[in-house]
């Protein structure tokens, strides 16, 4: 069966000190709970080794290089990403869309070294307002979607976790409904089933990122098809991350 996740997403927040300092906060916080999901941090890169070696909870990277090696100044690879102790990489985030100009293309070359370097993918996908104004937010979804993992082996596309993020909700404090959100989950469920089968889409973590917190992870984790959430800005202090860890 599919895992339940809670995922946080740092962004280009907290230095080396403030982290470490933060992870083993949270661990100690979640010690003795009875959690009901998986807990991973995703850190910036200087702080993956670290968290990975302080620490028991789940570590992501939040990009890795869309290059093995070699000439390619200031970048970070995937196997580089893997060597710190972190388990997966979040990929594909609206960010890293719209600010450092990552295509479906560019995503795709990253998802494969992820996976060849046995990191698992969080893979972002997420219409914008407009798009969702102009009624093709589902044809923009299944086109990321499509785009940049549908060519993986069955075996391949079991690794990836999905974070549905409409980029209209993503720091902005305007969460989607859990119907809209419920409703845009049961159609990547279809899609992936679609193209994998019912086995393997079952099977597939599909968490709900944009402004989810505390107050509404409840009822958005309540929805069959949402299986947790990747956090921003609910992730950075402890007090606000451990009521989203219990929505479950
Ligand atoms: P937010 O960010 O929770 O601050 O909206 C979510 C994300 O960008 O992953």
């Amino acid at each position: 069966m599919r895992k339940n996740i809670v995922a946080g997403n740092w962004k280009m927040n907290k230095n080396l000190q403030e982290g470490v300092a933060f992870a083993k906060d949270l661990e100690a916080a979640l010690a003795g709970k009875a959690l009901k999901c998986d807990v991973i941090i995703g850190t910036p890169f200087i702080h993956l080794a670290s968290v990975a070696s302080s620490t028991k909870l789940g570590v992501a990277a939040q990009n890795c290089a869309d290059k093995a090696s070699g000439a390619y100044t200031g970048e970070v690879s995937a196997d580089m990403v893997a060597s710190t102790g972190a388990k997966y990489v979040i990929l594909g985030h609206s960010e890293r869309r719209t600010y450092y100009g990552e295509t479906d293309a560019i995503l795709k070359e990253k998802v494969l070294l992820a996976l060849a370097n046995g990191l698992s993918p969080i893979f972002c996908i997420g219409e914008t307002k407009d798009e969702r104004e102009k009624n093709v937010h589902f044809d923009v979804v299944k086109k990321q979607t499509v785009d940049a993992l549908f060519e993986l082996s069955a075996e391949d596309f079991s690794k990836i976790v999905i974070a549905y993020e409409p980029v209209w909700a993503i720091g902005t404090g305007l969460t989607a409904t859990s119907a809209q959100a419920q409703e845009m989950h049961a159609y990547i469920r279809q899609t992936i089933a679609d193209k994998y089968g019912k086995e393997v889409a079952d099977n597939t973590s599909i968490l709900y990122g944009g402004s989810a917190n505390g107050g509404n992870a409840k009822e958005l984790f309540a929805c069959p098809d949402i299986d947790g959430g990747l956090i921003g800005g609910a992730s950075l202090d402890v007090e606000k991350f451990i009521p989203v860890i219990e929505g479950f």
